[in-house]
């Protein structure tokens, strides 16, 4: 059976999928790009903003429809393609999203992932056994959706994400080291939708990464919602600490990424391996959300802006070219033009070279969703622009300073401008775009950089 897997949201939702592609990958499924061509239809959601819920909401109602394409009302026909839905938003709408796109066949919640490709395969079977009679108008106006829904915690859910596709050779690999997130950011909605905070036993995680270098795996990135937080429901606050350097240990491993650390987690025992575990990329992804104070205070982030900018400059004393990247929110209820500048202005202090910026969106069921939103969408999004100015310059800063140097480059793939175009990135995680061919793909290259812009660094191949 062929399926058609659509994705939205972060990487822990990318990784999610990968789980859940091999695993129907394992029952002999065959992945495919086109969703006409597909017997099963999965969509992986997200429920961060309101913008995400709408996009996967209407992708569900295209595919849907999809079902009843060429038939006339009451011919009996097969119902594919098994239409289903998975992550943040099926966890969050549960029972709702039956209501709102009836026809889909089933909706599973974050910790119920690992068994799409069973509930999937289990309706599409029956489907081609019991042709079904479709009516032609939406489903809504006749019958109730008879879609399975499971939005109920498994305890063991977090051992079950470590499947990968066996076939093809992933240079970078992302590998969710933990579920959930014990923390509560007034504005989040992830808590309420990923429940709590699940580390994976560190021998699963060594396991998992050794098995991916086996194949050709150069670089791992750890994935967790607090990934720094790693081992702390299990009473030990340096474990994940303990668990980079296990990590670095690892024969055929060159680069350990991670995201997204918390700052108040961001102790001196992690601060110190950078520039001392050779294999620890120099670059920290470390969300901020805001750089005032205040408004940091009533997000329930319990950190201050000096603690994380004393953060950055340990971290630069260290490494001094590392690369530091941030999450920001703007248009937090509430926030005046002099605590958003607190923001640019921290900007400017920790000279962050890329950040998402988010413009705030109300989510029901987080402690701010009764708070009124009542900074306008134009400020939000000229407050936006102001910073993506700033990052603008300083990012090409940032580059500009490979110009004439030889860099260390994990070759990933084809880049998107085609030809013999390759891509692949930094240490420091800055995108560099050279020509060579398909045999370099998974190795570690030295490029001569000639050429930077905000974004990209150009260069030809020493090696
Ligand atoms: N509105 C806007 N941005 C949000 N984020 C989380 N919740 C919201 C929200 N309600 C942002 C945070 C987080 C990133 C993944 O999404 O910056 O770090
Ligand atoms: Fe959301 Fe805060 Fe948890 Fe990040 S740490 S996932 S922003 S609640």
């Amino acid at each position: 059976m062929k399926v058609f897997l659509r994705t939205y949201g972060c990487q822990m939702n990318e990784r999610d999928s990968e789980n859940i592609a091999a695993q129907f990958e394992e029952q002999g499924c065959k992945i495919t790009d086109s969703e006409k061509e597909a017997d099963i239809c999965v969509v992986n959601t997200c429920s961060v903003r309101e913008q995400a819920e709408q996009k996967a909401i209407g992708k569900l109602g295209h595919l849907v429809g999809l079902k009843t394409r060429k038939t006339r009302s009451g011919e009996k026909i097969s119902g594919l393609p098994v239409v289903g839905v998975t992550g943040c938003m099926a966890q969050n709408l549960g029972e709702k999203l039956a209501q709102i796109v009836p026809e889909i066949d089933f909706a599973l919640g974050t910790r119920k992932t690992h068994l799409v490709a069973e509930t999937a395969l289990r309706i599409a079977r029956e489907r081609i056994s019991n042709p079904v009679s479709v009516p032609r108008a939406p489903l809504k106006k006749f019958r109730k959706s008879s879609a399975i829904i499971d939005v109920s915690d498994d305890p063991s859910s977090h051992l079950q994400i470590y499947r990968h596709n066996e076939k093809i050779l992933q240079p970078c690999a992302f590998v969710s080291i933990m579920q959930g997130c014990g923390m509560n950011c007034s504005y989040c909605i992830v808590p309420k939708v990923r429940g709590k905070q699940r580390s994976r036993p560190e021998p699963d995680i060594i396991s998992e990464i050794e098995r991916l270098t086996k194949r050709g795996t150069k670089e791992v990135t750890l994935l967790g919602q607090v990934v720094n937080a790693y081992g702390r429901d299990f009473g030990k606050p340096k474990a994940f600490s303990e668990l980079l350097k296990r990590i670095n240990d690892i024969d055929g491993l060159e680069r350990i990424r991670f995201t997204s650390p918390h700052p108040s987690y961001f102790r001196d025992d992690l601060i110190s391996l950078y520039g001392s575990l050779e294999k620890l990329c120099e670059y920290v992804h470390l969300p901020l959300q805001s750089g005032n104070d205040e408004i940091l205070k009533r997000m329930k982030r319990p950190y201050t802006s000096s603690v994380f900018v004393d953060i950055a400059e340990k971290l630069r004393e260290r490494v001094p070219d590392i690369s530091i990247s941030t999450d920001v929110i703007v248009g937090y209820p509430g926030e005046t033009d002099s605590q958003f500048e607190d923001t640019v202005k921290m900007f400017q202090k920790c000279s962050f070279d890329m950040a998402y910026i988010f413009k705030y969106s109300p989510r029901e069921g987080t402690l701010s969703a009764d708070k009124d939103d009542d900074i306008p969408e134009k400020v939000k999004e000229s407050r936006n622009q102001r910073l993506l100015d700033v990052l603008a310059v300083q990012s090409s800063e940032y580059n500009k300073k490979y110009e004439g140097q030889i860099a260390e480059i994990l070759v990933e793939g084809r880049a998107k401008r085609g030809d013999d175009t390759f891509m692949g990135r930094t240490r420091t995680h800055r995108k560099a775009v050279f020509k060579s061919d398909e045999s370099k793909i998974g190795k570690l290259i030295k490029l001569k950089i000639n050429k930077s812009s905000v974004t990209t660094l150009e260069g030809e191949p020493l090696s």
